[in-house]
């Protein structure tokens, strides 16, 4: 296998097309990073000069203890708009779920390539499960060190008889206590936009379709040269992200909005952020704020996001309540689906994704 590892395309065919990821590579003790995963200067992320500037500048921690105080809503929703990113302590997601599915991520990670790989893009018995690596390889001119399982939600019957085994109970567990905090999240961004009530119609609208990633970030020869992901924001309504310890997740933030803010791992917490399709609904109002991963060094690390979206089939708009008193919509109606695929289309390439829906 060694000696086919020095063509370019000998890379590529070991990575993406025989299912061993950069994990693989990762796990061949590499000295160098494969030129595919050289990113251009201006995505390298240089850990050493970013971080927290000062004790101002940093992502709100809200404890979630007593959440119908109005208090905690008012931080959330501030948060929402200021940050577009909070860690939420207390949130009522029990300790040992989160565990169980970390463990599980390394569990499915674990296993041979061949086993993985039939969860791959051509071997998948089904859309809604895909085993990958990069974001999409297809499209970009430097490849992301990272591997991911992609779960779409649509029902358990289906979840217990395609998704693998090695992970599926605990991944669905984690799904299914995080729905209460959900809710309550949505319900509380939801008052400050008029909205009294959130019914059948709504809630389809705001989480009416689930995918979870694990994603899988091996230790990389050269971190410095490359990116885990590079920077995007997320198309959802918005999405609940657990991260192991080890750290690398940089969002814009701080008083300038461009610097490179490091969310650390708080242990227990879940890191919340809006996604494009409610900063589109609260017609801007929500920040759905671009974040990218740096590669480790030394550290294999894992992270686990519930991308909590609307239902393909949904049209989105500014919901009409916000726009009640007058204001007007800054972006257009688009298909769910259409703007997905928008994303998908294309490598990362920061906020661009939503030029797709302004007016
Ligand atoms: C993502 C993402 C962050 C992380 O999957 O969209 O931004 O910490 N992940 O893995
Ligand atoms: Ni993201």
């Amino acid at each position: 296998m060694v000696p086919t590892m020095t063509s370019p395309s000998g890379i590529t065919n070991f990575v993406i097309n025989n299912g061993n990821g950069v994990k693989g590579l990762s796990e061949m003790g590499l000295k160098s990073l494969p030129k595919q995963y050289i990113q251009p200067l201006e995505e390298r992320i240089s850990t050493a000069s970013f971080g927290i500037k000062n004790s101002e500048e940093t992502v709100p921690i809200i404890d979630m203890s007593n959440w119908d105080d109005p208090k905690v809503a008012e931080a959330i929703c501030s948060a929402a708009e200021k940050w577009g990113f909070f860690q939420l302590v207390n949130h009522g997601v029990p300790v040992e779920v989160l565990e169980n599915v970390k463990e599980a991520t390394h569990r499915f990670f674990e296993l041979p390539a061949e086993e993985k790989s039939k969860n791959s893009k051509e071997r998948s018995c089904s859309n809604n499960v895909r085993f990958g690596t990069s974001f999409s390889p297809q499209a970009e001119k430097a490849l992301e060190w990272k591997d991911y399982l992609s779960l779409f939600y649509v029902s358990e019957d289906e979840a217990s008889a395609l998704w693998p085994p090695a992970c599926k109970d605990e991944v669905l567990e984690y799904m299914k206590k995080s729905e209460i905090l959900i809710k309550r999240l949505l319900e509380m961004l939801m008052k400050r936009l008029n909205v009294k009530e959130i019914d059948q119609e709504k809630e389809g609208l705001l989480m009416g379709s689930m995918r979870i990633n694990l994603n899988y970030y091996p230790i990389c020869p050269n971190p410095e040269l490359t990116v885990g992901v590079g920077r995007h924001s997320d198309v959802s309504t918005l999405t609940v992200l657990l991260q192991d310890q080890i750290g690398g997740l940089y969002v814009r933030g701080g008083t300038d909005k461009k610097t490179w803010i490091h969310v650390p791992p708080v242990k227990g917490s879940l890191v919340i952020n809006i996604g494009d399709a409610l900063q589109i609904m609260s017609n801007g109002r929500y920040k759905s704020i671009e974040h990218r991963v740096a590669a480790n060094g030394s550290k294999n690390r894992i992270s686990v996001p519930i991308f909590v979206n609307p239902r393909p089939s949904d049209l989105i708009s500014p919901l009409p309540e916000v726009l009640a008193s007058g204001e007007k919509a800054v972006y257009k109606q688009v298909l769910y689906s259409d703007y997905v695929k928008h994303f998908f289309r294309k490598a990362h390439d920061g906020k661009s994704t939503i030029e797709f829906a302004k007016i």
